[in-house]
């Protein structure tokens, strides 16, 4: 399974894949506002040679589908590990489907993204995407079973050989991080302050504190057994 890092953040970028943990990165336009980030093209050029060969997702930010495949084309120019991210609809409820298959034709890598359903998977996976983003958080907000929609999907993908890969984002919790890498999830995407609370448990702190207080209290006693 590989970890994804869902954020525009380079100094945690780079310190995580310091850690040899990151197989990769994805953005929106809220983490990338989030971060400060101004002019997109340029921080997503940055980006990509930073965590080159992996790949950097970029989302696209409009409602039109021709809009959509003019900035996606740009994005996808701007370094040859961008995959561009695509709404599975749009605010309106239109599917971006024409707009996946034609840029799937293009070789241009699609990650579909916003997917709160098994049904958005299939379809999107159908039309030519990479990448489908299931919204775990988000689909639990609504009250559904963000494991369920990871489990059926996995399965469906393997059965039928298709190749698009499961992204899970929006997690929230540690355990969300679990859940989502038992229901099948090929990639999780985990924004670094989760990263951070997933490595961290204070028992193993607490045991550490033990074993090196005991560590150092044996060396004074063989020291005073030596004096003595
Ligand atoms: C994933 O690709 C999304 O960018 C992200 O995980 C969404 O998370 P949120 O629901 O916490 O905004």
């Amino acid at each position: 399974m590989d970890i994804f890092l869902d954020t525009a953040d380079q100094q945690q970028v780079r310190r995580w894949m310091d850690y040899g943990v990151v197989d990769g990165v994805t953005t929106n336009p809220t983490i990338m506002r989030r971060n400060g980030v101004g002019d997109i093209e340029r921080h997503s050029r940055e980006l990509a040679r930073l965590i080159d060969p992996r790949p950097l997702s970029v989302e696209v930010t409009t409602n039109d589908h021709d809009e959509m495949l003019r900035e996606a084309r740009v994005l996808a120019k701007l370094a040859s590990n961008i995959v561009v991210k695509i709404p599975v609809i749009n605010e309106q409820g239109l599917p971006s489907l024409a707009v996946i298959r034609q840029l799937s034709e293009e070789r241009v890598r699609v990650n579909v993204t916003a997917i709160m359903s098994f049904g958005q998977v299939m379809l999107a996976a159908k039309a030519g995407a990479t990448y489908v983003s299931i919204f775990a958080g988000r689909v639990a907000d609504e009250g559904g079973d963000a494991a369920a929609v990871i489990r059926r999907s996995a399965a469906w993908l393997a059965r039928w050989n298709t190749p698009a890969r499961i992204i899970v984002g929006s997690v929230r919790e540690p355990a969300n991080v679990q859940d989502a890498a038992e229901a099948g999830a090929h990639i999780i995407t985990i924004p670094p302050a989760l990263l951070e609370k997933l490595i961290d448990h204070r028992y193993s702190r607490d045991t550490v504190r033990g074993f090196n207080e005991d560590a150092r209290a044996a060396l004074a006693e063989s020291a005073l057994r030596a004096s003595t």
